[in-house]
């Protein structure tokens, strides 16, 4: 049964083109930090902000594992994290797994994020006052990790629609 899982940066379209996606190919589409909103009753910024990351990763992990390991085809989205911590990245890389890492550039990504740092936790602390420069060391640490993902899409200056064609393509 097919999974199709979506990875990349805060703000690369992983939720966006995972809902098209799924429509598309007529699958059911999960959010990972949607399921752990649901599962923990609380906004993902209160995750953080009452229990801490290390509790939130704990329970990423978890999350991840429980679907992976399920026997239901889907397109997950995943958090901008989630491959970065606890060994997640090795589940892009299982049989019944297609991986793709949406990569957008800092520019891209610093466009799309400046006026979002409220919803996302990591974009809230001072250390994001420059936002550019943030991405681009964070991106540096986190790059290794997407890119165990399967398969590779440069998003930038693309629509939806053509994204979207072009993950149906590999998958
Ligand atoms: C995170 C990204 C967020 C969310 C959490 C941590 C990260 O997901 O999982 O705030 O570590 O990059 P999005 O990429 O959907 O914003």
């Amino acid at each position: 049964m097919q999974k199709i899982i979506l990875t990349g940066y805060m703000g690369s379209g992983k939720t966006v083109i995972g809902s098209a996606l799924a429509q598309k190919l007529q699958l059911p589409h999960l959010d990972l930090d949607a399921v752990i909103e649901s599962s923990q009753q609380m906004p993902i910024a209160e995750i953080f902000a009452k229990k801490g990351e290390i509790f939130f990763r704990k329970i990423e992990h978890q999350t991840l594992s429980e679907l992976v390991n399920s026997a239901d085809p889907f397109v997950l989205s995943l958090g901008g994290g989630t491959p970065c911590y606890a060994n997640n990245d090795k589940m892009l890389r299982l049989p019944n797994v297609v991986s793709v890492y949406l990569k957008a550039s800092i520019e891209t990504l610093a466009k799309r994020l400046q006026n979002e740092t409220q919803k996302r936790p990591l974009l809230a602390s001072d250390e994001a006052a420059g936002l550019h420069e943030f991405i681009a060391k964070h991106l540096f640490d986190r790059s290794y990790y997407y890119n165990q993902a399967l398969y590779t899409i440069n998003v930038d200056g693309k629509t939806i629609d053509a994204i979207v064609s072009e993950i149906c393509q590999l998958a």
